[in-house]
């Protein structure tokens, strides 16, 4: 937009547009700059959207698989995930079964390297997303952890409106205009399947929506950070059925544009919506298959097993 016109098409009208025959030369003055002023930062707005942008469009690369080799974590002395090897594939959703205790968290958590939070936790190995070791020296832990969203088993909103918690991550990344934030929330709840039951409702508190509601709203809250890769602990365990199926059309939909790695304990669930299926034991990926070869056909009497229900 041309603003030098709107200035001097304004200069003697009000702010409806209205003839304002008494305004004088010092008013005129004092609202140019006023206007001058809206329009410089206006403009700076816009140019650290766009730097913002550009910043993170740095990290979509044409390759976002996820590769995991001799992976070894230790809480103190002991060993929670021993040498794992994974491939996933991007634009695939690879879930992660196993019994209890067998290491499926402490292996999802090392893909946007929560683990370095706990004391005594040590990681050795290599795990590449996109072709990057995310785990050189190098690595922005901020940026790759904006990359990789997380979801967990207990939805966790913050206690504060619907939109805020959505706004949250873009307003971290420096995204001020409300106009961006406001196209940046309704995207993310559409696409996580909660704008039609929110979208009068945005300045209520995200404490009061129910659990499946809360559930889709923290998956909101991860897309609006417009993550490449999509972490998934156990999303749907405390869901109702109705709620289960909502999220797991979601998963479907959104894997054409993320890699998603979801846990679950539910063996139909992961036969509905993975591609590739990795079955943990006592730290180790016994097996790590196409979903349907895995439940069809198990290389691992382990894994026939555990699949069949004869433990865990
Ligand atoms: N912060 C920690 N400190 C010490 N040990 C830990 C920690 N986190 C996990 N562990 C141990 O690592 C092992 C794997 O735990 P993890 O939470 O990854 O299991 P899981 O497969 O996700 O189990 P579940 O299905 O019950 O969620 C367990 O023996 C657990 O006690
Ligand atoms: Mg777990």
């Amino acid at each position: 937009m041309d603003r030098s016109v709107g200035l001097k098409n304004r200069q003697n009208k009000n702010v409806l547009g209205i003839n304002a025959p008494g305004i004088n030369e010092q008013d005129i003055n004092e609202q140019d700059i006023h206007e001058r002023e809206i329009s410089r930062r206006e403009s700076m707005d816009s140019a650290l959207d766009i730097s913002v942008r550009t910043r993170l469009d740095i990290s979509v690369r044409t390759r976002l698989d996820i590769s995991v080799r001799g992976c070894n974590v230790y809480f103190g002395t002991f060993q929670a995930l021993k040498n794992v090897d994974v491939h996933m594939c991007e634009h695939e959703v690879t879930a992660l079964i196993g019994p209890s205790g067998c290491g499926k968290s402490t292996f999802i958590k090392t893909l946007n390297r929560m683990n370095d939070l706990v004391e005594n936790c040590r990681i050795t190995g290599d795990i590449y997303i996109g072709g990057q070791n995310i785990y050189a020296r190098e690595t922005d832990v901020a940026l790759l952890r904006k990359n990789t969203g997380m979801v967990f088993q207990k939805p966790n909103p913050f206690p504060m409106s619907v939109y805020d918690n959505i706004a949250f991550a873009p307003r971290t990344f420096g995204i001020k205009k409300k106009k961006l934030l406001d196209g940046v929330v309704e995207r993310s709840l559409k696409q996580a399947g909660l704008w039609d039951e929110v979208k009068d409702r945005l300045r209520k508190n995200a404490m009061e929506l129910s659990g499946g509601q809360q559930q889709r709203l923290c998956i909101a809250r991860a897309l609006a950070a417009e993550p490449k890769v999509l972490l998934m602990d156990e999303p749907t365990s405390a869901l109702d059925p109705i709620s289960t199926g909502t999220i797991e059309e979601l998963i479907n939909a959104l894997k054409t544009d993320y890699t998603i790695v979801i846990v679950t304990h539910n063996m139909q669930q992961a036969t509905r919506i993975s591609d590739q299926t990795a079955f943990f034991l006592l730290g180790e990926v016994i097996e790590c298959d196409r979903t349907e070869t895995l439940f069809s056909n198990p290389k691992n009497k382990r894994t026939e097993n555990y699949i069949t229900g004869r433990f865990g």
